[in-house]
């Protein structure tokens, strides 16, 4: 929802070994996924495992707003009956998608080739990100978009009612944009081809090939070519969520700079698209294991362990691998603060236009705790400080971003002062149970 009440300013105290076993939510890509693709089919999809954090509730109210019908069975399990592609209706009142980037613009390119209008909005943050990137390939299949300066929230979309196939170049590297496309396609008549020079990750395109849409994948010069078939009949499937490797990274990095830690973050999946922070850890030298790896629904899984590492250094982070790992930077940054030497992150311009700003919101709040930042337009380096870490006993600003608010009080628990952050509300919009985990973890979490 648009706001989320007070703020709830926390302190993290420097925390004594951390251990145990973390149970992450589930992922909140294939959540929102699930509920828009499970609305768009014939049938009732039925979803374990989903993932319960404002972003994804704030998707299941859109799709009842658009007609399909959604029931909450127990915690974590859902079903949607769906209206069937080009089946939505038009909504009665304005859709709020809250802080949620990944709601608003998937479900605008899922509405985008059907006759209908809505006026999508959001929360501050979501109101001041770019949404020109979705609404200029949405054009080309036909729909309007009135919203305010560069295209920003609230934002009127009238959909076309007779779409037209394109073939779109992605201009920023942006699984939002692809599958934004992808869902505009489905109600298409003719094939719809998304062009991405970067692998991004590639939920949208796996679950259509499992709904049963005709979309293939293809390595050429020019990059992937994803190909979608236009008007297939989607059919309901049964979903088991797997868990979040982007919340998972929050209680593995408190590990790895918290003396004496050793941490179980079960059955997270390894998905290339998605698991650039590990192998980045694994090149600093962090103590993470992948224990029991395994194959789940053509997924690599594994259970990461992780301990504490006092002996990491910093890196050059391939900016090849900025796609797959483009939610860790902020807790990346983090870590990089407690090895030894800079760890310089390249290409990473997509972090101005996340839910803040987040080079700049990682650069101010290490600062305000002791730490040696430079920044970029697209690149920033920490200045690591070995082990001994951060000094801490500042306060960072959450700008209404839930990675920013975990980022920070994972900080406080290696820092050798506490870190205090001035709103930790955001944090439910993708990790409801983010306090209690970190605390039985061993965590110092202190609402203040
Ligand atoms: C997401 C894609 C990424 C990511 C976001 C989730 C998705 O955004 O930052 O948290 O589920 O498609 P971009 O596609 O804009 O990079």
């Amino acid at each position: 929802m648009s706001s989320h009440g007070t703020p709830i300013p926390m302190t993290s105290h420097p925390a004594g070994p951390l251990s145990g076993t973390a149970e992450v939510p589930g992922d909140k890509s294939i959540s929102h996924r699930s509920l828009i693709l499970g609305a768009l089919s014939v049938g009732e999809t039925r979803i374990t495992g989903l993932l319960e954090g404002d972003d994804v509730l704030d998707t299941a109210r859109a799709m009842s707003a658009l007609g399909a019908d959604i029931t909450q069975h127990g915690p974590g399990a859902w079903s949607v009956h769906g209206v069937g592609v080009g089946g939505f209706a038009e909504p009665d009142d304005v859709i709020d998608h809250g802080n949620s980037g990944t709601g608003v613009r998937l479900v605008m390119g899922a509405m985008a080739t059907c006759p209908i209008t809505a006026t999508f909005t959001g929360d501050a943050s979501l109101r001041s990100r770019p949404m020109a990137r979705i609404t200029d390939p949405l054009a080309l299949f036909g729909a309007q978009a009135v919203g305010r300066a560069q295209g920003r929230l609230p934002l009127t979309l009238v959909g076309a009612r007779t779409p037209v196939a394109v073939r779109y170049v992605l201009p920023v590297p942006s699984a939002q944009v692809k599958s934004a496309v992808l869902l505009a396609g489905l109600n298409t008549p003719g094939r719809t081809v998304v062009v991405e020079a970067e692998a991004t990750r590639d939920h949208t395109e796996r679950m259509l090939a499992g709904f049963g849409a005709e979309i293939t994948t293809e390595e050429t010069d020019e990059g992937r070519v994803i190909t979608l078939t236009g008007q297939p009949e989607l059919v309901a499937q049964e979903i088991d969520v797997p868990r979040d490797p982007s919340s998972a990274a929050f209680p593995v990095c408190a590990a790895l700079i918290t003396e004496g830690s050793d941490v179980l973050v079960p059955n997270i999946g390894l998905n290339p698209t998605r698991a650039g922070l590990y192998e980045t850890l694994r090149d600093m030298g962090a103590d993470l294991v992948y224990e029991n790896l395994r194959e789940v629904g053509g997924e690599p899984v594994a259970d990461l362990r992780a301990r504490y590492s006092p002996d990491m250094k910093g890196i050059e982070v391939p900016a090849a691998r900025a796609a797959s790992m483009i939610d860790e930077y902020p807790v990346l940054s983090v870590v990089a603060c407690f090895a030894e030497g800079k760890t310089y992150m390249p290409g990473v311009k997509e972090l101005r236009v996340k839910e803040s700003d987040r080079i700049d919101a990682m650069a101010v709040g290490l600062r305000a705790n002791g730490a040696t930042v430079d920044e970029t337009e697209d690149s920033f380096t920490v200045h690591g400080m070995g082990p001994k870490g951060l000094p801490g006993g500042g306060t960072a600003a959450a700008r209404l971003d839930h990675r920013i608010a975990m980022s920070f009080m994972v900080a406080g628990m290696g820092a050798q002062a506490p870190v205090h952050v001035d709103d930790a509300g955001p944090i439910t919009t993708s990790f409801p149970i983010f306090e209690p985990l970190m605390d039985r973890l061993g965590a110092r979490l202190e609402r203040t």
